[in-house]
């Protein structure tokens, strides 16, 4: 499968048919997310990485196995197209791999075999070069990444031999061998010829009589271990405690990418920042930030503390004060929301919106420069342009069986304390008296009041006072 002259073909198998018991949720591990995408997704990037800075051909297969129709439906959802092997049983790592070229055979023809887990999300590009520079230059038929670790415990340990080295799973070590502080990370890379003479050699005549792929290097007085001295890249992800830690670096890889392109946060470990967001130059992120999902923040943005932002895109120099919270919502440039301000989905707020303190908003379109500045509900409307909506504004948008709309034009002024029963529309220019319940429409220039008048007795109100 060497397609172009001289160049290698390198084939990927990512291992992820296991059981995933220890991690106690009811979906297969790879796809447990961490920073709100499938575990399995970051071994993939990196892989693409990986495959990005190398002249040789690097082709990716997935060995699925436990509820792998929906590691399958995920995989079909990705850009990028991987070869899918199945192991229904899972008898083992070394019966996985068997099942990887049971399932595709092509692959005998490639030159390298790279095996990596899928619950080792932190596995990174560098980490694939590293080896593939040092099974090339040595012209290795057998590599094992391995680092050493005071808690060796339920690791395969390193045993040298007279020439090469073999791997003792846990279960199978004495009590010298588990003594030995360098252990397997799960990670190799074979010479497609070496699997060909002996995988077929391995079997499961041990404690748990599962197929270990690791007894594969006890076959080769060609193999080496390449020692990491960074063991952080090889945690694996077994149970909800290591979900955490692996999240915890990930989280602290996010936000220190996002610094480098110049994303100011002031106290970082408490900021929450899902893999997917981005956010531009010379914004500022307070303390306890919280931004989930697709979420598109701009350059120059002040978001303070307590603000969550999901699913939502953030145009240029918008400010976000304390505890507002936004859901798929479309806020444009030099926008002031907040505090307190609850948008939720469906809003789209053009250039300088302002929308103040407890108000909310839903499936409403506020134009360029309209205001609302405080205690209002503003739900299936659109707004005109630098219309401002007093204090106390509320949208009567359902009238207990069906949403209406409510549409207001430009540079119209509602006064404090207006509810308008949808559906309704009034003008450009118009003028609300504060006060008013509006319930029919009212043309451009329009000036509108619905309150009963006032009545004063003078010096009554001792009747009234205690
Ligand atoms: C394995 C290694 C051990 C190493 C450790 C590093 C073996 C026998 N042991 O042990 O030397 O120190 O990783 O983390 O390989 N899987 C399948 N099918 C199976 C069994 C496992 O696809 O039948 C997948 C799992 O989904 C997982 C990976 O292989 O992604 C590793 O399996 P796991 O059971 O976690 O192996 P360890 O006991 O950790
Ligand atoms: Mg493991």
């Amino acid at each position: 499968m060497s397609l172009q002259k001289g160049k290698k073909t390198f084939q990927v198998v990512v291992l992820a048919a296991g059981q995933g018991t220890r991690m106690r949720l009811d979906m297969p591990k790879p796809l447990v997310p961490i920073l709100g995408q499938p575990m399995i997704s970051y071994i993939l990037e990196g892989i693409s990485r990986f495959s990005s800075q190398v002249s040789d051909m690097v082709q990716t297969a997935i060995v699925v196995g436990h509820q792998g129709e929906k590691v399958e439906s995920f995989l079909d959802t990705r850009e990028e197209k991987y070869q899918l092997a199945w192991q229904r049983e899972q008898l083992g790592t070394g019966h996985a791999v068997q099942c990887f070229f049971r399932d595709i055979p092509d692959a005998w023809d490639t030159d390298y075999l790279i095996i990596a887990c899928g619950d080792t999300p932190l596995l990174e590009g560098e980490d694939f070069l590293k080896m593939y520079q040092k099974v090339k230059k040595d012209d290795l038929e057998a590599l094992c990444a391995v680092f050493k670790t005071e808690t060796p415990y339920g690791f395969g340990r390193i045993i040298p031999q007279k020439r090469g080295f073999s791997i003792v799973e846990e279960k199978e070590a004495s009590e010298e061998e588990r003594k030995v502080k360098e252990v397997n990370s799960g990670f190799y890379f074979f010479k497609t010829e070496f699997l060909k003479k002996y995988l077929k050699k391995i079997n499961s005549e041990n404690k748990t009589g599962e197929f270990y792929l690791t007894d594969l290097f006890a076959f080769s007085d060609n193999a080496k271990t390449l020692v990491f001295p960074e063991k952080e890249n090889f945690l694996g992800v077994n149970d909800l405690i290591q979900l955490e830690e692996a999240e915890t670096i990930l989280l602290r890889r996010k936000i220190k990418s996002l610094q480098l392109k110049g994303v100011r946060f002031i106290k970082p470990e408490s900021t929450y920042v899902d893999w997917a967001v981005s956010i531009g130059e010379g914004s500022v992120i307070h303390p306890q930030v919280f931004l989930q999902g697709n979420v598109k923040i701009g350059k120059n943005c002040y978001l303070e503390s307590g603000v969550v932002v999901k699913d939502s895109h953030i145009e240029d120099r918008t400010n976000i004060f304390s505890y507002s919270y936004l859901e798929e919502a479309q806020v444009g440039e030099d926008c002031h929301i907040g505090p307190m301000a609850r948008v939720r989905p469906g809003s789209h707020f053009e250039k300088n919106v302002k929308v103040g303190n407890f108000v909310e908003t839903k499936k409403t379109l506020l134009k360029e420069g309209a205001k609302v500045s405080h205690l209002s509900y503003v739900g299936d409307a659109e707004i005109g342009e630098e219309t401002n909506l007093g204090c106390g504004f509320i949208t009567c948008n359902y009238d207990g069986a069906k949403k209406h709309k409510t549409i207001i034009g430009r540079k119209t002024f509602v006064g404090s304390d207006c509810q308008m029963i949808a559906p309704i529309e009034i003008g450009d220019r118009c003028f609300i008296a504060a006060g008013s319940t509006i319930t029919k429409n009212v043309e451009d220039g329009g000036f509108a009041i619905a309150r009963s008048r006032q009545e004063t007795k003078e010096g009554k109100a001792s009747r009234f006072l205690p």
